[in-house]
């Protein structure tokens, strides 16, 4: 399961690399720095605990866009603030292409 999901990975990083979104960098990002609240032994459906969002299969553009609020302030929350703060455009972009590849519970893919 997790070789084909790296695969689907690799391909879809593949098909899409003249574009900026790396999604192995931001699998990588993303275990190191997001994964302690929003992922429970890797499992993106599972935040540690209710409080943290999950991730997984949300909308790349929303995802982004909600990262690049929580730096300006817009979205106002003490924990995403600081850790959000330390990421580059491209992080954005590596981390959003991760979760966004991901098959998430929260809504019905068309
Ligand atoms: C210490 C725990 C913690 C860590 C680590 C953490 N987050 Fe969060 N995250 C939260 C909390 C709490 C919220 C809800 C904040 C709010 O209500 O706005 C949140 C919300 C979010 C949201 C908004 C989700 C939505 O549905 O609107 C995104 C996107 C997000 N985090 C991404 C990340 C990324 C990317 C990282 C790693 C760079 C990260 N988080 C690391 C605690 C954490």
């Amino acid at each position: 399961m997790i070789k084909t999901l790296a695969l689907a990975a690799g391909l879809f990083a593949a098909t899409f690399s003249a574009q900026a979104a790396d999604i192995a960098a931001g699998k990588a990002k993303a275990e190191a720095q997001c994964a302690a609240c929003h992922a429970t032994n890797g499992d993106w459906n599972k935040p540690v605990d209710a409080s943290y969002p999950k991730l997984a299969g949300q909308h790349k553009d929303y995802l982004a866009h909600v990262l690049r609020d929580y730096q300006s302030g817009a979205r106002s929350n003490a924990i995403m603030a600081g850790m959000a703060a330390g990421l580059s455009k491209a992080d954005i972009q590596n981390l959003s292409a991760y979760f966004a590849s991901m098959k998430g519970d929260l809504y019905l893919k068309r």
